[in-house]
This record gives structure tokens, sequence and C-alpha cells, in this order.
């Protein structure tokens, strides 16, 4: 992970972008420099969708006790209908930090208050989308490097990089099993050290098993789901459904049946909260939860899964369309 300094991560649509990074320098001043690529401009493609990130001054000064202002402006191509939450980590800078938003888009980080010790570099970073663990309905640690990338792709999604699960992990993600990276190594987030997760003598952080191999060793997956281009509902419907009347239940109101992906995505960058269970592509059965409250699971926000039900068993069913 690059520097956490000022970190404007975003959540909003797409992924994570390295825009700005910069070498420390020393001196009396205040220094940003974006060395992403020399121009400063770093794009990405997603699910069809275009995310610019766009940092246009590499070097930033400004003398002790002053402000600066970090530059940085995200957009998409083609632009998102639906409006994206938007969260900032602002860590130790907290107090001393906001963000412009002078235009749409604009994600530059006002620094007051400038210390000595500010000088160095920084990098802006969007990110737009979620992280979310998956194992197969064959059971735990099925698969190989290429069956976990497969059945992310499934998901609607990709194997999350190192940065995206180690951001998520800032944000709270704990899970104790281990699930293959894009990277190819196998890695799990845990922000409370217990047994049985690495043991309590490590401290909160990403326990890794390095690189394994890609084609013998199995895990879980992570994956990383993107912002959507349509909406993700659960389907009002007279009666609960099986599996198979849950796929043409979808169809038949102009949609399909969710994957995890999409409802993740739903559930985190759109604030989907629906205490009905429903079922998934996968054959999973799955509800999310935004505001936590008694008889919609454990205490905190969430996908709460039901893992793989019977296909002749009845429930409601989360559907997808695009808009
Ligand atoms: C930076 O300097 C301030 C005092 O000017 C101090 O309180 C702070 O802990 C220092 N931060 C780091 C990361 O050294
Ligand atoms: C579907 O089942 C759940 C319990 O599994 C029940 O609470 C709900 O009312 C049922 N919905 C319909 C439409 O029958």
């Amino acid at each position: 992970m690059a520097l956490r300094r000022p970190l404007a991560a975003v959540c909003l649509l797409l992924l994570l972008v390295p825009c700005c990074l910069g070498t420390p320098q020393y001196g009396n001043g205040f220094y940003y420099h974006d060395m992403s690529n020399g121009q400063g401009n770093e794009e990405i493609f997603y699910n069809g969708v275009h995310l610019h990130v766009e940092s246009q001054q590499p070097l930033v000064s400004a003398t002790r006790g002053s402000s600066v202002t970090l530059p940085c402006h995200y957009r998409y191509e083609p632009e998102l209908s639906a409006p994206r939450r938007t969260r900032i980590n602002y860590g130790g800078f907290r107090g001393r930090v906001r963000l412009r938003r002078s235009t749409p888009g604009d994600m530059s980080l006002v620094i007051k208050e400038l210390r000595l010790n500010d000088t160095g570099r920084y990098r802006c970073e969007v990110i737009d989308g979620v992280v979310f663990p998956y194992y197969s309905q064959h059971g735990r640690y099925h698969y190989n490097f290429l069956g976990a990338q497969a059945a992310c792709e499934e998901q609607d999604a990709t194997l999350a990089t190192f940065e995206q699960l180690f951001t998520a992990w800032e944000e709270g993600l704990d899970w104790c099993n281990a699930g293959w990276l894009a990277d190819g190594t196998v890695q799990y987030p845990i922000t409370t050290p217990r047994e049985g997760c690495g043991g309590v003598a490590l401290g909160a952080g990403l326990r890794s098993y390095g690189h394994r191999h890609r084609l013998l060793h199995r895990y879980d997956a992570f994956c990383f789901a993107a912002s959507l281009k349509g909406t993700v509902y659960f389907l009002k419907h007279p009666s609960n459904l099986s599996f198979t009347e849950a796929g043409q239940a979808c169809k038949f109101d102009g949609g399909h049946i969710a994957t995890v992906g999409q409802i993740y995505a739903g559930w985190r960058l759109t604030g989907l909260d629906r205490c009905d269970a429903g079922w998934l592509a996968d054959g999973s059965v799955r509800y999310p939860i935004t505001k936590a409250r008694p008889n919609c699971g454990p205490g905190e926000p969430g996908v709460r899964s039901f893992g793989f039900p019977a296909h002749d068993q009845k429930y409601g069913v989360y559907c997808y369309r695009s808009t």
C-alpha cells in the first residue's frame, strides 16, 4: 500500500486508482509531487464504465502554518445516473483537512495549519467498489487461483487487489478465511485479533500466506465488485419462490437474477437495505442490511448469507435490471 497520509479514499464507483504519487521534498516548504505517469493522469477501465482520476498540479508548496490544496478530480465516462455516497478516510489528518468540492468530482484536499512533517508525497485514491469474500457452494477452500478468478467473474466481479483488500480492512472488513487475491497471494483481513485467526499475538491487519501454488493450493476468493450501471432490487412478488421460479420471475420483470457482486455493490454503493432473504444467481440466499436492526442479523451492516439452500426451498429474489 502506498503512503497513508491524507488519504482521500472515496467510495464512489469504481476502482482504486493511484493518481498522485510524489517524491518527498525537504526544505522549509510543503510539496506534493505527482509522479503517476509524468502527466498526472490515470485512467482505468471497468465493466464498461471508465473512471478518470486526474491530478493536474504535480508539485505543491506552501509555508508552515498556511494552507495548501492537493488537486484531484475524477469523472466517469459515460456519466453515471445513480448518485453515489462518498466516504472519506481522513485518518490522522482529521480536523485539519477537508475536501474542496468546488465542482462535481472535485476531490481536492485542503490541508490547513501545515506542519513541517506534512512534507512528503501524497496520492489520491478514488475507490469505486466493494470487496467481498466468496466461497464455493462445494464448500470452503475449494478454489485454486484460476477457479477463484472464474468464480469472481461469475459474480460480476474480479479478484480483489491487495490495495482493495487493504482498504476494505481499514474500513472494518474482518474475515477469518483465507482467499486468493489478484496477485496470486492468499490473505485475509482481521480487525479483531483472536485465536484461530492468526492468534492474538499478532496485531490487527492482513494475514498473508504469501504466494501460493496457483494450481495446487485451494482457498476461498476475495472479489471486487464495481459500480453498477443498473439497479438491484428485491422483487415484489405475491409468494416465495424456488430457485428456478426466482430466475424466471426476474426475467419476467425485465431483468435477471442478481449476482453476488451486484448485491454487494447495491448494498455498499447505493445503500440497498432489505430484511428479506432472496435467491441470487449462484444459488445462494442473502440479504443486504445497511442499518443494522433487531431480527435482521448481526449488529453491523453487511450482506447476510444463508449459504446455498436446496433449490426447491422458497425465498424471495433479488433481481438486476440495467438502466
Ligand atoms: C508532526 O508534528 C507534530 C507537531 O508539529 C506532531 O504533533 C505530530 O505527531 C508529528 N507527526 C508525525 C507523524 O511525526
Ligand atoms: C416468504 O418467507 C418468509 C419467511 O421465510 C416470510 O416471512 C414471508 O412473509 C414470505 N413471503 C411471502 C410473500 O409469502
